[in-house]
C-alpha cells in the first residue's frame, strides 16, 4: 500500500472484496430466487453471501483499524449531528473510517443479511429436505410457509436498505462532490487521518478467506447439488420394492406418478373412474379388479397427506376442499407454471401438461428437486 498525498488508505483489499462480494452475491441470489430453474445458482450465491457476511463479522473483531466495530460511531447524537450538518449546512468533512450513518448501516446489513442466510439454509432443510438442516423436514415441513415468508420479506427489506445506501453514496458523490464512489474501488478516501495498516496475519487470513470462498462457490456450482450443503435427502421411489403392480399396470401409457402427488380422495376418484381415464378406457380386462384394489390401497396409503414433500403439502394447502383428478387443477400447480409460455405445453415432445416427466427429470421416482427441471 502506498501513501497518497491528500488521501487516506481506508479500505484494504479485504474490505473491498467483502463489500463487493456481499453486494454481488445478494443481488444475484435475489434475482435467481424468482426462477426455480436457477436454484443451483441461488444456493451457490446464497452460501457465498453467508460466507462473506461471516468473514465481515470476524473482521469486525480482528480486522484492520477501520474495519473493527470498536471504531464505529454509534451514538444517536452523532448520527443526528451528522445528518443535520450534512443536509442543512452541506457539511463535507469526510470520516476516514465509518461515519455514523455507515456504522449503523453496516451493523444492520450484518444483522438482516445473516438472518436471511440462516433462514434460507433452514428453509432448504425444512421445505426441501436438503442441506445441513434436512433433518428438520420430517417434523417441521408444515412450518415452511412462514419460514419462506420470513426469508422473502427480510430479503426485500435488505434490498430497500441497499437502495437507501446507494442513494446516500450518490448524494455524497454528486451533491457533496466528495468522490466517495471511488473509495470502495481504489481503497483511498480523500480525507485526513492515518492509513489503514494490515498485519501479516491479517493478509494471511484475507487470502485464506478468499480461497475458501472460491472453493466453496465453485464446488456448489459444479457439483450439481450433490454437496452436503445442498444435497436432497429424499430417497428415490423403488417401485419394485414398493408396489410392483403399480409400476407394471399403470405404466403402459405414462410413467408412474409418485403417490404423494395427489390427496387420498383424488386417488380414490382416479381408481374408481378408470373406465373413463383422461379419454382412455381401462377395463377389468386391462387391469383386474383385485389388482385395481391393491393399487388403490397403495396409492391411498402413500398419498399427499402422509408426505413431507413440498409438492405434497403445497398442493394440499392450495386445493382446500377440492379433490380433483389431476394436480394441474391446483392453484399451486398453475402458479408454479404461470411463467412458462403456453406454447411449450403444446410442443409435440410435451403433448400434455400432465406429462410432468418431460420437464421434471426423475419425477417418476418421486424426486422433486428444482435442479432436475429441464425444458424441452
Ligand atoms: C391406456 C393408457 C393409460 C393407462 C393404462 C393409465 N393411464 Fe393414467 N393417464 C393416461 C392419460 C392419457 C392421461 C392424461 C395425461 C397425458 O396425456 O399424459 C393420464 C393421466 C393420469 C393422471 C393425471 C396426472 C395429473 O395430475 O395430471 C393420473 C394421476 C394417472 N393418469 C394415474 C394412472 C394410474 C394410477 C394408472 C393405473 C391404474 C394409470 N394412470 C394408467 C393414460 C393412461
Ligand atoms: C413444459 C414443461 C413442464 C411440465 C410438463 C411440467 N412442469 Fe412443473 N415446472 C416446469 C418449470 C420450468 C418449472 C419452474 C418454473 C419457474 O421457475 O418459474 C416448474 C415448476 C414446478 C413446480 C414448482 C417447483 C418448486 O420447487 O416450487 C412444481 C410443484 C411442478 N413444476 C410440478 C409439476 C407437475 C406435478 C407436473 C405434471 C402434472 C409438471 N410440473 C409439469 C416445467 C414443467
Amino acid at each position: 500500500m502506498l501513501h497518497k498525498q491528500g488521501f487516506v488508505y481506508v479500505w484494504p483489499l479485504s474490505a473491498r472484496i467483502i463489500h463487493w462480494t456481499i453486494a454481488l452475491s445478494f443481488s444475484i441470489s435475489f434475482v435467481t430466487a424468482f426462477y426455480h430453474t436457477y436454484f443451483t445458482l441461488h444456493l451457490a450465491f446464497g452460501y457465498l453471501f453467508m460466507l462473506s457476511l461471516i468473514f465481515r463479522l470476524v473482521w469486525g473483531f480482528i480486522g484492520p483499524n477501520y474495519a473493527i466495530f470498536k471504531t464505529f460511531t454509534l451514538g444517536f447524537d452523532a448520527l443526528k449531528f451528522y445528518f443535520v450538518e450534512k443536509m442543512k449546512n452541506r457539511w463535507r468533512k469526510i470520516h476516514p473510517g465509518h461515519n455514523p450513518a455507515s456504522s449503523w448501516f453496516t451493523l444492520i446489513v450484518l444483522g438482516i443479511g445473516l438472518s436471511i442466510a440462516l433462514s434460507g439454509v433452514v428453509l432448504l432443510g425444512v421445505q426441501e429436505n436438503s442441506g445441513p438442516f434436512h433433518f428438520l423436514n420430517h417434523d417441521f415441513f408444515n412450518r415452511s410457509f412462514s419460514l419462506e415468508k420470513l426469508h422473502r420479506y427480510l430479503s426485500f427489506i435488505l434490498l430497500a436498505w441497499a437502495i437507501v445506501h446507494i442513494w446516500g453514496v450518490l448524494i455524497e458523490q454528486f451533491y457533496h462532490a466528495t468522490k466517495m464512489v471511488l473509495a470502495m474501488i481504489t481503497g483511498y478516501k480523500p480525507c485526513e487521518g492515518e492509513d489503514a495498516t494490515v498485519s501479516g496475519f491479517q493478509h494471511f487470513l484475507t487470502y485464506s478467506a478468499i480461497g475458501v470462498h472460491a472453493v466453496v462457490f465453485a464446488f456448489l456450482l459444479y457439483s450439481d447439488g450433490e454437496t452436503f450443503l445442498t444435497r436432497s435427502y429424499f430417497a428415490p421411489y423403488d417401485y419394485e420394492q414398493e408396489h410392483v403392480l403399480y409400476a407394471t399396470a399403470c405404466t403402459k401409457c405414462h410413467k408412474p406418478y409418485p403417490p404423494f402427488m395427489l390427496p387420498r380422495e383424488s386417488w380414490v376418484k382416479v381408481m374408481d373412474g378408470l373406465e373413463n381415464h383422461f379419454g382412455e378406457e381401462i377395463t377389468d380386462k386391462n387391469i383386474s379388479r383385485s389388482d385395481k384394489g391393491s393399487i388403490k390401497k397403495y396409492l391411498v396409503s402413500n398419498s399427499a397427506e402422509v408426505s413431507s414433500h413440498k409438492l405434497a403439502f403445497k398442493t394440499l394447502e392450495s386445493l382446500g376442499d377440492m379433490r380433483p383428478l389431476s394436480i394441474t387443477k391446483s392453484s399451486y400447480w398453475r402458479e408454479a407454471h404461470s411463467r412458462i409460455p403456453v406454447t411449450i405445453f403444446k410442443d409435440p415432445v410435451v403433448k400434455d401438461r400432465s406429462n410432468c416427466f418431460v420437464c421434471h427429470k426423475h419425477f417418476e421416482y418421486g424426486l422433486f428437486d428444482n435442479r432436475f427441471i429441464q425444458l424441452p
